[in-house]
């Protein structure tokens, strides 16, 4: 009897592993909620230096989540890539993830910008913008700012309970302590120049046409309007001025794309070996350049004309974790203030 349950465990255990070991080199499989016309050559070029396969499973977040829950034990994901902490904390709170101990993204990513389950491969800055025939500079330098009764029937947003605002208010809470936060929540819903709606690069174009004379937005959606070519947005960017806020506080507000190995990956060794890849100068390039972003990897130098233009900031620097971790109080006191 014990000897048959100790056969049945070196199966599932012991005899599963070593099939799964033997396939560890040849394939990776990665589901990504990050797209970007410069994959091709990012993954295409991780298979040439290891000889690992490739297989890429795209869908938004809720759906891969999905997927990977449906999936359980038996899950072929090796590896999930998402943008935004609070969308990698709800992964992590699901318990998708397993702790990657690797020296050399230790030596590569900011300590701050390692999470304890995942790891952040670019960065993303939440800004502000505005219209300077309503709204005056020194009215729109902070995110605190934005709450002034000042600026009453004129501050735009998205929805307030969309991780990119979620993950600003944990920024928030974590710097200004959360019944500030709440108060500012209550301020910023006042000022609205109209219920929340769009993404930020409608928010942007609200700014230019004057329907808002100020809104808030992540830097990518700006510089992809800087960059475009298309008269339309040129005219959009000619009538908005950015800001990068906090400057002489806490700094401006970092988010990140990141990405953590399953706890039920298959092929671990791959998956490691991928994760330390995003790392590298070349996938950097790749990685943040696809979308505007900045590298994670200090030595790691993107130029990108709209970014180059914006110039240097200072970047808040608090933990990636401790943001994830704030998240879910955002949303309790974003929800109390009627932020939605
Ligand atoms: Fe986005």
């Amino acid at each position: 009897m014990i000897r048959k349950a100790l056969a049945s465990a070196l199966l599932a255990g012991f005899g599963i592993y070593g099939a799964q070991a033997l396939a560890a080199d040849n394939e990776v499989n990665i589901y990504s909620a990050r797209h970007y016309q410069t994959d091709e050559a990012l993954y295409g070029n991780f298979t040439k230096q290891t000889g690992i396969k490739v297989n890429r499973i795209e869908a938004k977040e809720d759906e891969l989540l999905e997927r990977i829950r449906n999936e359980g034990a038996n899950s072929p994901a090796d590896v999930f890539i998402a943008v935004d902490a609070s969308r990698l904390a709800n992964a992590d709170e699901m318990g998708i993830f397993a702790p990657v101990k690797s020296k050399l993204l230790e030596e590569r990513i900011p300590a701050h910008l390692r999470a304890d389950n995942w790891f952040s491969y670019s960065t993303r800055a939440r800004v502000i913008v505005y219209n300077k025939d309503m709204v005056k500079a020194e009215q729109a330098q902070t995110y605190e700012g934005l709450a002034d009764p000042a600026l009453k029937g004129m501050v735009c947003t998205r929805s307030g309970s969309h991780p990119y605002n979620l993950s600003l208010g944990a920024a928030l809470v974590q710097h200004d302590g959360a019944a500030k936060t709440e108060e500012w929540a209550k301020g910023i819903v006042a000022n609205f120049a109209r219920a929340p709606k769009g993404g930020d690069t409608d928010q942007i174009k609200a700014v230019a046409a004057g329907e808002c004379g100020i809104a808030i937005a992540n830097s990518y959606y700006l510089a992809r309007l800087m960059n475009s070519t298309k008269p339309d947005d040129q005219a959009v960017v000619a009538k908005i001025t950015p800001v990068w806020p906090n400057q002489k506080s806490w700094g401006t507000h970092i988010n990140v794309s990141g990405a953590g190995m399953l706890k039920t990956s298959p092929n671990k060794a791959a998956a490691v070996k991928f994760l330390e890849y995003l790392a590298s100068d070349e996938a950097q390039v790749y990685f943040a350049d696809g979308n505007n972003e900045w590298p994670v990897v200090a030595s790691v130098k993107v130029s990108n004309p709209a970014l180059d233009k914006l110039g240097e900031f200072k970047a808040d620097t608090l933990p990636i974790q401790k943001l994830a971790d704030t998240v879910g109080e955002a949303q309790k006191i974003f929800d109390r203030a009627g932020y939605r």
